[in-house]
């Protein structure tokens, strides 16, 4: 038997390895709307059950990069975990079931920097749709209760 027919150890993971690239729209109570442009890419380790996770993003008017974040996303038992690092001074660990698709996250820890902003909580949503993977984030901020910041969508590329 070669390796190319052995299964694949990603699982229910599989289809949501690729480079992603698309746009999205951001807004919140505090800050202007936005627009943005965006890479993500999930890419699996040979043998290894996680895929490594990046996003890249970039002002949708003048291009200069915006926000950036890596990762993990991997199985956990009957569960998907997000595991998430950014440089502006967050950790979060998501958990979702997968069911159809959908990622609708539930926070289980987001560590802050002394010196990031006050951010309390974090919601994360990936809808895998073929070729076509979206998403939408929320978050708690300051005196702000859980509000929609962010929604994209971005196709899988082969180059
Ligand atoms: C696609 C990813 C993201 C993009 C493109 C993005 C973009 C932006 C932009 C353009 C602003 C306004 C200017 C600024 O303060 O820098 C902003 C504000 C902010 N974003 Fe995001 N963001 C992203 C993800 C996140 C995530 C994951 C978090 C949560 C930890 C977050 C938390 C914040 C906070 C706390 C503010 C400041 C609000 C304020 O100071 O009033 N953002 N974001």
């Amino acid at each position: 038997m070669t390796d190319s027919a052995a299964p694949s150890p990603l699982g229910p993971l599989a289809p949501f390895a690729g480079i992603w690239r698309g746009s999205g729209t951001g807004h919140y109570p505090t800050i202007d709307d936005f627009t943005y442009t965006e890479e993500i890419e999930l890419s699996p380790p040979p043998g290894k059950p996680f895929l490594f996770y990046r996003s890249r993003t970039w002002d949708g008017d003048d291009g200069r990069p915006l926000h950036t974040e890596t990762g993990y996303l991997r199985s956990a038992g009957e569960q998907v975990e997000l595991l998430i690092v950014q440089p502006t001074g967050f950790v979060e660990i998501q958990r979702a079931p997968l069911a159809d698709g959908v990622l609708d996250f539930t926070e289980l820890i987001l560590g802050a920097s002394p010196d990031a902003k006050d951010v309390k909580s974090v919601r994360r949503r990936f809808v895998l749709d073929g070729d076509e993977l979206s998403y939408d984030m929320w978050m708690a901020f300051a005196h702000v209760p859980m509000t929609h910041h962010l929604n994209a969508r971005l196709h899988r590329v082969t180059d």
